[in-house]
Parts: structure tokens; sequence; C-alpha cells
């Protein structure tokens, strides 16, 4: 029988996961089924429940539903206890482990496909909301220099750098200390282009970096890529390539197959631009 997966979110219609997971299943020869589904606000818990109960065998949870996830969850993995956020759960007999992929997407795009490579590079995170959160264990993983966080509201960048110090000593500021601070990447995980805003960082922040990563994406250049553009950034990068990673980790996680990311990303690229 066909195996079901399924993404979970609210919207979900433009969701681009099961064209994703079934380029990955013909490319791989594995036979799976993967819908997207719409559940209601406050009607996730019964979604999933529909779902295993119709033989689903994993699922992707977008937004809103990442933190409902990982209390759902029966059991954890390490990587989706740290983030606090499940974006991949897998169905195993009565249980429910609960993953997160999303880290592992973003570092595999910046090292794979972008070929930075992260190791002895200062890296600054923008943001420390759930999106930030789900990428730092990861990120000091791959062997970094130096980690620091910054956020509009210094309290939280301080909450999220002591929550991670057992792995690293991270440094957390606010916008306005940035300035005359030197950085190799800059990784935006803030939601401010969402609200069409720009992020009011200093102007030599950009000057002569590595590579300006946009965790959102978009047709052409994201608010933060033209930002960053503008001020002397070497490269940008939007979150495509993070969106397939993901994926492609999740697909791992569940049929122990790791399919090529690039010719997907490649079509979605193309897709995306007409
Ligand atoms: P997500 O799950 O996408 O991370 P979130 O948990 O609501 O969403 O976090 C949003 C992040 O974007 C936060 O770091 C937020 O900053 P605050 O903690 O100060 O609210 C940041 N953010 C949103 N809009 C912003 C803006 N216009 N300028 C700067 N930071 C912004």
């Amino acid at each position: 029988m066909t195996d079901l997966y399924a993404v979970f979110g609210n919207p979900i219609a433009h969701s681009k996961s099961p064209a994703i997971h079934a380029a990955f299943a013909a490319a791989t020869g594995q036979d799976l089924r993967y819908e997207a589904r719409l559940a209601a606000v406050d009607g996730f818990a019964w979604a999933v429940a529909d779902f295993v109960g119709e033989g689903g065998r994993g699922a992707n949870v977008t937004v809103p539903f990442k933190e409902e996830a990982f209390r759902l969850a029966t059991r954890l993995s390490d990587r989706a206890a740290r983030a606090g956020a499940v974006n991949t759960l897998i169905v195993d007999g009565t249980e429910l482990l609960g993953d997160n992929t999303d880290g592992a997407g973003l570092v595999a795009d910046i090292v794979d496909n972008l070929s930075f490579d992260l190791r002895g590079r200062r890296i600054l995170l923008l943001g420390a909301g759930g999106a930030a959160r789900g990428v730092i264990a990861p990120l000091l993983a791959a062997g970094p220099a130096a980690l620091t966080i910054a956020n509009r509201s210094l309290g939280k960048a301080d909450d999220l750098a002591r929550n991670f110090a057992d792995l690293a000593a991270i440094e957390a500021l606010s916008f306005d200390c940035l300035a005359g601070r030197r950085f190799d990447l800059v990784i935006n995980a803030t939601s401010a282009s969402l609200a069409g805003e720009a992020l009011p960082l200093p102007p030599d922040l950009f000057s002569g970096i590595g590579l300006a990563y946009d965790m959102m994406y978009g047709k052409g250049d994201t608010p933060f890529m033209a930002q960053a553009r503008r001020q002397g950034a070497l490269r940008c990068a939007d979150g495509l390539g993070m969106l397939v990673g993901q994926a492609a980790e999740a697909f791992f996680v569940w049929r122990g197959v790791r399919p090529a990311t690039a010719p997907v990303l490649a079509e979605l690229r193309a897709k995306l631009a007409t």
C-alpha cells in the first residue's frame, strides 16, 4: 500500500511541500503520497488524530502549529527539544515522534548549496522568536567561531542565549549595539519583512560581508537582501534552499533515503521567477 504523508498548516493552499516531496519520491523511487491538509486553528490535534487513523506515516507541520506539535508529540528528538518546536512528525505505532529539521535544512543550504563553510566564522543571527530558536543548535554544531543574537527586544535575545549557554557562549545584543561590529555571515530570522518593515541596522553592518541570508523567500530579492546588497554584502541568499533542505531532511527521517536537493531547488526557483 502507498504510504501516506501530509503537511498541516493554516493557511496551507500555497504550500510547496507536496510538490517538493512528490519530486523527492519520484527521484528516489519511493512509493508515497503527500498531501496538504488545512487544520482549523483550534483543530490541529484532531486533524493529526484523523490522519493517524487513516494510516498516515508522517507529517510536516508549519505555521501556526509548530509549538502545538511540540506539545502533542509523545517523544522528541534532541534537536526538536532544543528548538522548542516540531516541524516533522513520525507515526511509530502508538507513539508520535516529534523532530525538527529546520536548522539542518538551513545549515545544509548554507554549507552545501552555497558552499559557505561555517567553521571559524562569526555569525550574527537577527531575531529571537521561534524561527531563530530552531536554528541555533545546528548552527553551533557547524563549528562557527562565535554566534551573536541581536533582537529588537533585548530581553528575548538574552533568554535565548541563556537557553543555549551549555552549548556555547552566545552574545545577545540589541540592534543599536551592532554599530562597528564585524561579522562574516548575517542571518535574518525576524518576521519583519512579512510586515514589509526594514530592520534598523547600522549601515556598515553588511559592508564586504561574505553572506547575508534571509530565512524568508519570495520572487526576487527580499527586503532584507535588498538592504544587504545596497549596503555592500558580497553575496545574498533567500530561504528557498532552506525550505527544500528541511524537506529533504524530513524525507530522510521518514524513508532512510537522502534525496538530492539541487534539481528540486532549481525547479522551484524557476517557477518562482515566472
Ligand atoms: P517566528 O516564529 O517567525 O520567529 P516570532 O516568534 O513572532 O515569529 O518572532 C518574530 C521575530 O521577529 C522576533 O524576534 C521579533 O522581534 P521582537 O522579539 O522584538 O518582537 C522580530 N521582528 C518582527 N518584526 C520586526 C521588526 N519590524 N523589526 C525588528 N524585528 C522584528
